[in-house]
């Protein structure tokens, strides 16, 4: 199908999967003498433009980290401001629905409220059999968290008679992660100047090309975007051979 628009790198060579760690936003919010909350309302501005140039230019699955398992930690009223824009991305999410977009959430949704739990529900259902681009939000997630959940259902399994521990492999741990129906992470995109991946598809992203950059996510662009994806089509992937 014809894409929206060009991407900057030759459409074969495209990652097949890109995952965003949407960070900087309470910096963002602090150059401006503004609350923090207000480098969340932003960043989740970004998310909707970024999410539109993504499917522009034909990327098929893309992971977007907005609350880790550790994100709790944070004051009452910043985690309430951020359950608060989780409804916005529902909403917003649902606009892809006639984009033949399937959404789905990656994380622990028992950490929600009833009506949170029952929207990202909904929405997975109502988008199951769209094809054309996979949108994965990442809420209460954490790597250890879903490796802890995937151990422990391959235990009870075992412990069933239903699966035989030399029957376990890279597979069947893969099977029983959030991901299951994705494929492995091409490229982790990390934005403001941190260097480290906090948590995020630790199994996903063995062979993940790293990028990161200075822009705040707020300051996120297609441009920067375009970036990292011409840094991505000159990296040498090996994965162990030569
Ligand atoms: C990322 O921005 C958003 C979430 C973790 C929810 P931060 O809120 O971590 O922004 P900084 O890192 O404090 O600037
Ligand atoms: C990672 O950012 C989590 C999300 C972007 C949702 P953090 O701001 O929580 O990560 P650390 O604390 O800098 O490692
Ligand atoms: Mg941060």
């Amino acid at each position: 199908m014809a894409k929206a628009k060009q991407p900057p790198i030759p459409a074969e060579m495209l990652p097949k999967h890109i995952a965003f760690i949407m960070d900087g936003n309470g910096r963002w919010a602090k150059k401006r003498g503004l609350p923090r909350t207000a480098g969340h309302t932003e960043g989740a501005r970004t998310f909707k433009k970024i999410v539109r140039y993504c499917k522009d230019i034909g990327i098929e699955n893309i992971t977007f980290y907005a609350f880790s398992t550790e994100n709790w930690k944070r004051p009452d009223e910043e985690v309430s401001a951020i359950m608060n824009l989780m409804r916005e991305y529902l909403v917003e999410v649902r606009r892809y629905m006639t984009e033949n977009t399937r959404l789905i959430v990656l994380g622990d949704k028992s950490g929600f409220s009833p009506d949170l739990r029952q929207g990202f529900a909904a929405i997975e259902e109502d988008t199951k059999h769209f094809t054309e681009m996979t949108l994965n939000l990442a809420v209460n997630y954490g790597a250890r968290h879903e490796m802890t959940g995937a151990v422990r259902q391959l235990a009870q399994q075992v412990q069933a008679g239903t699966l035989a521990p030399e029957d376990i492999t890279e597979d069947t741990i893969s099977q029983a992660l959030y991901t299951k129906e994705l494929p492995d992470v091409d490229l982790m995109i990390r934005p403001s100047g941190e260097y480290r991946l906090s948590n995020f598809l630790l199994w996903q992203s063995a062979y993940a090309e790293l990028y990161f950059c200075d822009t705040l996510w707020p300051d996120f662009s297609p441009k920067d975007l375009d970036a990292a994806l011409i840094a991505y089509a000159q990296r040498n992937r090996r994965f162990g051979g030569v």
